[in-house]
């Protein structure tokens, strides 16, 4: 994992300094970006190089990223770099820079001060919780049964969440059943450190500021990151730094970063939907940048994922920073229920998973109403019926499954000591979180290939269907060896 410094040390200031002399030296003309800054008629309220310290610096020093910030309405609203990056109080991983006091880490709680709402949504999000739901979960779950504060630098320093993540045996961590009977899990050489590169990218890690002021963690831009001051997210996994775009965000590559793959093929699914067709087609036409609540069916021909999910759609739907604000259905875990309550309804996300039939249904409705702008009751109402029926046959099939393991276990057919190293193990987790999402998650966003073939097929004839002739061998070699005997 990278440790990057703000160092404090004299020598390496000394050396900053020259080192920013020499930045200096190549600063480029300013006219040139401001003019690209600055939308027509803007005031030219955007600092200029040579009064903003830190832009008469970086400018000639980080050109690219002083670039983007010149793109974007922050810089047009005058909003400069001191205004995002100067450490509250409360945050430890601020440091001295050059005269001031500087974070790198620029948590949700510092973007609040300007937008309140978008950061309240987020908190109370399981994008933002994801990291201690998701690769932090055995940390976590260990701190509060210690009695400790999860969220407190301290806590992480005694328990090393990181290291919790590698050496943690469950279908949370799906190799390590495997990895744990061949031995290698507990190998000192063995770092086990597709964790950070795989789950940690995605969910996000715990940024920890060390004694020396090094920060563990970082870089890192994962949607449920644990920050130094004790807030969780970062809203840089949709709006990049530094142009903070909504064009980007509303864009279904921006989500597919993570919404991908045999688990969770969201972006795949919408690729072979009309949707995403219409948009593969004629997307670069659209127009991204209206307002929120003013983009919708008269700017796109069809929807992205942002506009079924997360925008203020046509103006028919309030806009919002928790997805789970339209979804009826737990498509992820084994066996779907209801919307569990979200971080504000519940004391702790992490722990209380509380489905709720009544937010479930006005979920249902507010993703109509986006669907209505575009098609008729009839269409809709059509098309969410057929969708129920598709969760409600995985669930039949899945307490089928479940049982069938449950049984094997009884019956000396496979031992429950490691959780996930034997094939009839491996089918059963295989089916909940890879064909089995797949084809209900295929259902929800019309993709057919991905609920018949990619779905119900790999679930019931590969994955059943092998588990169930798996079974059947070992019974009749139980069977064999008692007649032996
Ligand atoms: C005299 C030149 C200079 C000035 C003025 C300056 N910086 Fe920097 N900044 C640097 C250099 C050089 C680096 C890279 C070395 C480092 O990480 O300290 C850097 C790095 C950073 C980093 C990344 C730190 C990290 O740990 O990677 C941030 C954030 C930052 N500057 C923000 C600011 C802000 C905000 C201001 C104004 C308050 C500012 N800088 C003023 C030269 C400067
Ligand atoms: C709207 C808020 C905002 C503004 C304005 C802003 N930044 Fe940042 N900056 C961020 C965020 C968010 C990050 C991502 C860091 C993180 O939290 O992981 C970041 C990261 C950085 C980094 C470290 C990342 C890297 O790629 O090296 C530097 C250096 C930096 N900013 C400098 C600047 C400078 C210089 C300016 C002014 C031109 C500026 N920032 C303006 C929010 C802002
Ligand atoms: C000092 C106040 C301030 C801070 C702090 C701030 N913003 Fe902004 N933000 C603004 C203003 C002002 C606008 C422009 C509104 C406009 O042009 O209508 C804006 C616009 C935006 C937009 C819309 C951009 C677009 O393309 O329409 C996004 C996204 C955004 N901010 C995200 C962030 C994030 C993320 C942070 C924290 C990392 C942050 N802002 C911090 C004041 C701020
Ligand atoms: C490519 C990005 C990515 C990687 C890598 C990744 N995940 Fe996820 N994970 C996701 C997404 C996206 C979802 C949401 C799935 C959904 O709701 O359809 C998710 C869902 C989950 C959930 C279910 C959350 C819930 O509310 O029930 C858990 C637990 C989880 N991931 C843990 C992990 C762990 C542990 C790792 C590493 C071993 C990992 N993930 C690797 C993106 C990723
Ligand atoms: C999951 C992706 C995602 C994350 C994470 C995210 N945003 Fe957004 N954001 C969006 C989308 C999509 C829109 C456009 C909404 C619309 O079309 O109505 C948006 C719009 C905005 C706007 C413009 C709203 C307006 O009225 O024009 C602001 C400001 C903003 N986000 C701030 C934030 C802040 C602050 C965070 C971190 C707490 C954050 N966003 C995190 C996806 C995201
Ligand atoms: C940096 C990775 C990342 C990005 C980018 C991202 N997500 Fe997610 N998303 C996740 C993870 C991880 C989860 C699982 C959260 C959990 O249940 O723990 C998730 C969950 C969700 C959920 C289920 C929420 C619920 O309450 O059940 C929806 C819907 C969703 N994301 C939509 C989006 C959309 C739309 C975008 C783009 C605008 C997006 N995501 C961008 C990682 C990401
Ligand atoms: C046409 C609208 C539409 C589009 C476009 C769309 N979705 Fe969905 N999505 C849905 C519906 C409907 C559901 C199921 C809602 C329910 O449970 O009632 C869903 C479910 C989900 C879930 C499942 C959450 C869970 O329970 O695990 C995730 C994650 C998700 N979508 C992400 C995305 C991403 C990422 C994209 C873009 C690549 C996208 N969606 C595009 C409508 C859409
Ligand atoms: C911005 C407009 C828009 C929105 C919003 C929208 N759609 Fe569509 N949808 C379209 C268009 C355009 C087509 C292609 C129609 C055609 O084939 O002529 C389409 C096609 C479809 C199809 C046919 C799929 C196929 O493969 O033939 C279904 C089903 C569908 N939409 C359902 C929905 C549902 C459900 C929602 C809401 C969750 C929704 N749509 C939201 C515009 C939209």
């Amino acid at each position: 994992m990278n440790r990057r410094p703000i160092s404090a040390l004299p020598v390496l200031v000394l050396l900053l300094a020259v080192a920013a002399a020499g930045w200096a030296k190549g600063v480029r003309e300013p006219q040139q970006p401001e003019t690209q800054a600055q939308p027509a008629g803007a005031p030219r309220k955007a600092a200029l190089d040579s009064e903003d310290p830190c832009l008469a610096c970086h400018a000639a020093g980080t050109p690219g990223l002083v670039e983007s910030w010149r793109l974007s309405r922050h810089a047009a609203a005058g909003v400069g770099c001191a205004a995002c990056h100067t450490p509250s109080a409360s945050d430890p991983s601020g440091a001295e820079h050059f005269g001031a006091k500087v974070t790198p880490v620029v948590s949700p709680q510092y973007c609040a001060a300007c937008h309140p709402g978008e950061v309240a949504q987020n908190r109370r999000s399981k994008h933002a919780w994801t990291a201690f739901i998701g690769n932090l979960r055995p940390y976590y779950a260990e701190a509060r049964a210690r009695g400790l504060d999860p969220f407190s630098q301290e806590t992480a320093r005694r328990l090393d969440p990181d290291e919790m993540a590698r050496r943690n045996v469950s279908s949370m961590f799906p190799d390590s059943g495997v990895l744990k009977a061949t031995g290698l899990l507990e190998r000192p050489g063995f770092s086990h450190n597709n964790v950070n590169l795989g789950c940690a990218q995605c969910h996000g890690t715990f940024v920890v500021v060390q004694p020396d002021g090094k920060l563990a963690g970082w870089p890192n831009t994962g949607i449920g990151r644990v920050n130094p001051d004790g807030s969780l997210g970062s809203c840089s996994s949709c709006h990049t730094r530094h142009k903070f775009s909504v064009e980007e965000a509303r864009k279904p590559e921006t989500c597919g970063q993570c919404h991908l793959g045999p688990d969770h093929p969201q972006i795949e699914i919408y690729e072979e939907s009309k949707h995403g067709n219409i948009y593969a087609s004629n997307g670069e036409s659209w127009n991204w940048d209206a307002p929120s609540g003013k983009w919708g069916p008269e700017q796109v021909e069809a929807p992205t994922c942002a506009a079924c999910h997360l925008s203020g759609f046509g103006g028919q739907v309030a806009a919002t920073h928790d997805p789970g604000e339209r979804l009826y259905w737990e498509l992820q875990p084994p066996k779907s229920v209801p919307q569990w309550k979200n971080a504000e309804q519940v004391k702790d996300l992490v722990l209380e998973r509380v489905p709720d039939e009544t937010q479930a249904a006005e979920g249902r409705k507010r993703m109509k109403s986006v669907c209505l702008q575009c098609h008729s009751p009839r269409w809709v109402d059509g098309y969410f019926d057929e969708f129920d029926q598709v969760v409600g046959d995985y669930n039949l099939a899945w307490d089928y499954v479940d049982r069938l393991l449950q049984e094997a276990y009884a019956q000396g057919l496979a031992a429950k000591d490691n959780p996930l190293d034997e094939p009839p193990e491996i089918y059963h987790y295989l089916i909940w979180h890879h064909s089995g999402r797949r084809w209900r998650m295929g259902a929800a966003m019309m993709g057919p290939d991905w609920t018949h073939w990619n779905g119900a097929v790999d679930t019931l004839m590969i994955n059943l269907g092998l588990m169930r002739g798996e079974l059947e061998s070992r019974r009749q070699l139980q069977e064999l060896r008692k007649a032996r005997r």
